[in-house]
């Protein structure tokens, strides 16, 4: 028994009660907990399948995924076939499902998603989906066996965008129906098989005009585990000045609708819209976008005549993955654009807006003062994940982003 009186004595401090004693054991206890379980913001990393079609050294498999680097991990992509169903897309992705959830066996606290959609899917599959009861049903009940059977833990929503792309303005009332039936399946099933219930989450929408068509807020809030709100691709090679492809903050000297083109703005949005913030995710890239100069400016909104050379790996115009950046930084300096709090680069007319354990460190910042539930990340192996382009390691910009999270450790 503590007896209320009696006196602990600390070195050079005043005399403590056993009670304050017990409170002051007590808090250190937690604070034990905390460490050992990590912060309480969220981690979320996209794996994407065609990423083992690079050559080596950059050819990424689920094997290649420090299985502690992040909370939770997402497969990109699978699809809805044409009788509604969740569906494979590439012809490995069970082997490869099978690897990426075995992952869990080295980290049982590692959760797993199967994201369906994708830029590539588009819209009108999901619409069709969407338009009767009978369909969404197929497509929820599937989902349900095709996850159990792989071994996931839920299903991330990438539908890019409801009321766009071959999709009609009924599509946002309809998603929000998608939304509460998988919910309700997955509340039923968990109920009936006593399993923990499969998650449901979104990638969704960081522009403001694609926001307004697609979504009503607070219902798709009300029923999504979490949302993960796309903070890149802000700017790019379709547009002709050069431009950064996830800044924080806007530019001083944008005008009109060009001011929503930045994370504070979407993340705002989405909160004043209605998203608990604990609910909110917010993207991180690890890859930049590129512009080709056509004149001799070579700052922010310096004109632009579309994509820089495709990198080497990744092969796609406009696009660098990190290790590619960390390429073409030989021989020239990152400059920091202050307003946006991002760097660039530029070397031989080519111009690459990215983001640095520099930027991570800022936007991590004002995550945390924004009170976000936590990051996501696109992508896994976008990063310089084998440490051999960067010198700062494997998985640098991850690692990075983990370590902020949890206030350094
Ligand atoms: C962040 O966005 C909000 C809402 O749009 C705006 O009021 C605020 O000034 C922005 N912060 C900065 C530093 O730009």
């Amino acid at each position: 028994m503590l007896q209320k009186e009696k006196c602990f004595c600390l070195k050079g401090s005043q005399c403590k009660t056993a009670a304050t004693m017990t409170r002051l054991i007590l808090l250190t206890g937690i604070c034990l907990l905390l460490i050992h379980f990590g912060s309480a913001y969220q981690l979320i990393c996209y794996f994407t399948n065609w990423a083992q079609y690079r050559p080596d050294p950059v050819k990424h498999l689920p094997a290649n995924i420090d299985p502690f680097l992040c909370t939770h991990l997402i497969y990109a992509f699978s699809i809805i076939n044409s009788a509604n169903q969740l569906a494979t897309y590439e012809w490995n992705d069970v082997t490869l499902y099978q690897s990426f959830n075995s992952l869990k066996q080295s980290n049982p606290s590692l959760k797993t998603l199967l994201a369906v959609g994708g830029w590539n899917f588009g819209s009108t599959q999901f619409s069709t989906m969407v338009s009767t009861q009978a369909n969404r049903n197929t497509f929820i009940q599937s989902s349900i066996s095709f996850l159990r059977k792989y071994g996931f833990d839920g299903l991330d929503l990438d539908w890019e965008y409801p009321g766009a792309r071959g999709s009609t303005s009924k599509d946002k009332g309809r998603f929000t129906l998608l939304c509460k039936e998988l919910r309700q399946a997955y509340e039923a099933e968990s109920s009936a098989t006593g399993r923990p219930r499969l998650m449901v989450t979104a990638a969704v929408a960081a522009g403001k005009s694609t926001i307004d068509v697609a979504y009503e807020i607070p219902q798709i809030a009300q029923y999504l585990d979490f949302i993960s709100v796309m903070t890149y691709d802000f700017h790019g090679s379709w547009e002709s000045f050069t431009g950064h492809n996830s800044p924080l903050y806007q530019w001083s000297q944008e005008t009109g609708a060009q001011i929503y083109l930045n994370t504070n703005y979407s993340m705002t949005y989405w909160k004043n819209q209605g998203a608990p913030v604990e609910k909110l995710r917010m993207g991180f890239a690890t890859y930049g976008r590129t512009f080709q100069l056509s004149s001799t400016a070579s700052g922010l909104g310096a004109p632009s005549s579309g994509p820089a050379s495709a990198g080497t790996y990744t092969k796609e115009p406009g696009f660098w993955s990190y290790y590619e950046v960390c390429s073409f930084l030989q021989g020239t300096s990152v400059q920091w654009i202050q307003d946006q709090k991002v760097p660039y680069a530029t070397k031989g007319g080519q111009w690459v807006g990215f983001d640095t354990k520099e930027s991570f460190d800022t936007k991590v910042t004002y995550l945390k003062d924004n009170k976000f539930g936590g990051a996501f990340v696109w992508a896994l192996d976008l990063d310089d994940f084998n440490g051999q382009f960067c010198g700062q390691g494997k998985y640098p910009l991850i690692s990075e982003l983990k370590k902020l999270l949890n206030n350094g450790v």
